[in-house]
């Protein structure tokens, strides 16, 4: 099978952001994801070069437009790789091939008598770069750039879309995933229900130089959309490339909700009149908020991908765009949000889970897979569970589902931490009457690691050649062969790398202003809304996603002593599920035979800190009632470690 996948072209009157990068991510995400089932993948692209707004854009900086599209297309072209995105092609507006397509395409259409010359007159939004119609304002204004529409009559070319209406409303009900989510196909269908009008295709020299130049007619230039929309059939070398027959039926356009009209109404109405067969879907995502208000420039609070992957890293950048964002409908971006998913699904629970691992091979295997014994029952769930799960993710990343495919394999992860949890290897480990259940357990936890590393290539490409790297797989993933369980070889030689996430953290206090100057902050002069913002300061309250941040957890006190020199310290010996010390202001209150055997909650995401020369690993949680000091407890008891939530 083959698979084209596009992204929109972006205009170069802006630097490449936030919005940009999430729909290139996901491009790029998809297009990795298809090569991971063996496909035929073609992924591209580029910037939009031409028109009015990149006009406008050259002359406020005072550069030829030439010179100016030159240099901002280049700042999309050096963003891609810094977020791993790998296309196949690169495409400009003002290429060479692109420019003389286009003209062929029109004089063919013109040919066809699908153009005709006429007087208009409508409201035009620069914003847009198109006219709007009545309906689409709301108060008289643009809905997306809050402008008045500016009234304009001229004589121009336009084409007959009008002509195509029936055959589109029938291709759209026919072909259900032609637009998907189904919500945008319903918007479609309803700019439908009105009379479709022609589309006007031309701009007058007079009014604009900086466009393709109609082949029949010398003093038009080429309606931007026109011009632009083209430039999926560029790319794979329209009409007579290997390329095009070997891509064009597979094309799968990726934008978002702000061009569905130029993509779901023009683009299919074009390629009719080509005699071409319509695109194969068209996927329509919502729009990236921040901090829950629009982005813009006259907000302030553009966001670059460049200072995102200086802060969080390229692949926390990527996971947490697909995770958060729900594919069709809105989502808010944070600083803080991010900082969660890094510390709470990256660190603990992906990173936790690798590192424990291999550590505990390392000490008890000699940092090799053992060959396993016979399976228990909680060794054949975990396995069943970790089969199902590549299922589970490729039938979601079919769906564009990516926060689904994600969550399937975080469940995972999950449970092989509470496996671990569950088989304590480190007790297996004391007794070599244990020694074949000690390598059963650990092979089912490397398989299981092998499995999500499998997965994860078309989300964090870095990190999971890391996690190859350290669990010494094939670095030839292939989702069709290897979903498999028993593929990794006892004998292989498993190496620790460094921590694949380490925590961040998320204030810096004081002095560091080094860091705070890099932290992520809107980009622009007005950057009073989001200081104005209520934060925990103003009410006291936290956020869920701030909760969360607290690992709390349940430890197992199994040893205590006095510390010498300090009324007032224990040093706890403390299972959660590993060991670690915790010092414990509580010797006023118990003595140390009085509390080992005990559970008790512990604040398990401390910092350390040395107290009476000893390295506290995190907190126990008590009660000061009065003079009283009450330890935390849990009211039944529960395996060491579990969360506390
Ligand atoms: N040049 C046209 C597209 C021509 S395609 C033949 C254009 N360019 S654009 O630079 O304005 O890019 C619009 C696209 O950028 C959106 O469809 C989306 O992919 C992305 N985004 C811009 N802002 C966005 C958000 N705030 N959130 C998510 N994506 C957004 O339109």
């Amino acid at each position: 099978m083959s698979v084209y996948i596009t992204t929109p072209i972006f205009y170069v009157n802006a630097q490449p952001h936030l919005g940009h990068a999430y729909t290139t991510i996901v491009a790029d995400t998809m297009s990795r994801f298809w090569r991971l089932c063996g496909e035929d993948v073609r992924f591209q692209t580029g910037t939009d070069e031409h028109g009015d707004k990149i006009a406008q854009a050259a002359q406020d900086s005072d550069q030829s437009p030439k010179e100016f599209v030159d240099r901002i297309s280049g700042m999309f072209r050096e963003t891609w790789p810094i977020l791993s995105i790998a296309s196949d092609n690169f495409i400009r507006t003002t290429d060479k091939a692109h420019i003389k397509l286009v003209q062929t395409i029109l004089q063919k259409i013109y040919d066809n008598d699908d153009f005709y010359f006429s007087e208009y007159s409508g409201l035009y939004c620069k914003g847009c770069e198109r006219f709007m119609t009545e309906k689409e304002l709301v108060d008289g204004k643009c809905p997306d750039h809050k402008t008045v529409p500016e009234e304009i009559a001229e004589q121009n070319y336009f084409f007959r879309m009008s002509k195509y209406q029936d055959w589109l409303i029938n291709h759209i009900e026919s072909n259900p995933e032609f637009i998907t989510p189904a919500r945008y196909k319903n918007e479609a269908l309803s700019f439908l229900k009105e009379r479709l009008e022609d589309l006007c295709i031309s701009r007058p020299t007079s009014r604009l130089t900086w466009g393709i130049p109609l082949p029949f007619d010398d003093r038009f230039v080429t309606y931007v959309w026109f011009d632009a929309l083209i430039n999926y059939l560029t790319g794979i070398g329209y009409p007579d490339g290997p390329d095009f027959s070997r891509y064009w039926d597979s094309a799968e356009h990726v934008i978002a909700k702000d061009i569905l009209k130029p993509h779901a109404i023009y683009w299919p109405t074009m390629l009719k009149a080509m005699g071409l067969a319509p695109y194969k879907r068209l996927h329509v995502h919502g729009f990236w908020n921040i901090d829950n208000a629009k982005m813009s420039k006259s907000l302030g609070n553009v966001i670059r991908p460049a200072d995102l992957v200086e802060k969080f890293g390229t692949d926390t950048t990527r996971y947490f765009l697909l995770r958060e964002m729900s594919f069709g409908l809105d989502a808010s971006f944070s600083d803080t949000a991010v900082t969660t998913r890094r510390n709470s699904d990256l660190a603990n629970d992906l990173g936790n889970l690798l590192s424990r691992s291999t550590t505990m091979l390392g000490k008890f295997a000699g940092a090799r897979i053992p060959f396993p014994g016979e399976a228990t029952a909680i060794d054949r769930e975990l396995a069943d569970a970790a089969v199902a799960m590549p299922a589970d993710f490729s039938r979601h990343m079919k769906e564009w589902a990516f926060n689904r495919a994600l969550q399937s394999v975080w469940e995972l992860i999950s449970r092989a931490n509470k496996y671990i949890v569950a088989t304590e290897p480190w007790s297996l480990a004391k007794d070599p009457a244990n020694a074949q259940r000690l390598d059963t357990v650990l092979y089912h936890l490397f398989e299981t690691l092998r499995l999500i590393n499998l997965v994860l290539y078309p989300i964090m490409p870095e990190t999971a050649l890391k996690m190859a790297t350290a669990l010494g797989t094939d670095s030839q993933p292939d989702l069709n062969s290897q979903a498999k369980w028993g593929i990794l070889e006892p004998g292989t030689a498993v190496n620790a790398g460094p921590p694949l996430f380490p925590r961040l953290d998320t204030e810096k206090k004081g002095g560091d202003k080094k860091k705070k100057e890099k932290a992520i902050r809107p980009i622009g002069k007005n950057k009073k809304k989001s200081r104005d913002q209520p934060g925990p300061a103003d009410d006291g309250l936290i956020t869920f996603d701030e909760f969360k941040r607290l690992d709390l957890r349940v430890g197992e006190i199994v040893a205590a002593e006095k510390i010498k020199k300090s009324d007032r310290l224990l040093k706890l010996t403390v299972k959660a599920p590993e060991e670690r010390t915790i010092v414990a202001g509580i010797a006023e209150f118990y003595e140390p035979q009085d509390v080992v055997g005990r559970q008790v909650i512990i604040a398990a995401n401390l910092k350390p800190v040395k107290l009476m020369g000893t390295t506290s690993h995190g907190m126990i949680l008590a009660a000061k009632d009065g003079d009283r000091l009450v330890l935390s407890a849990i009211s039944n008891p529960v395996q060491p470690g579990s969360e506390i939530s």
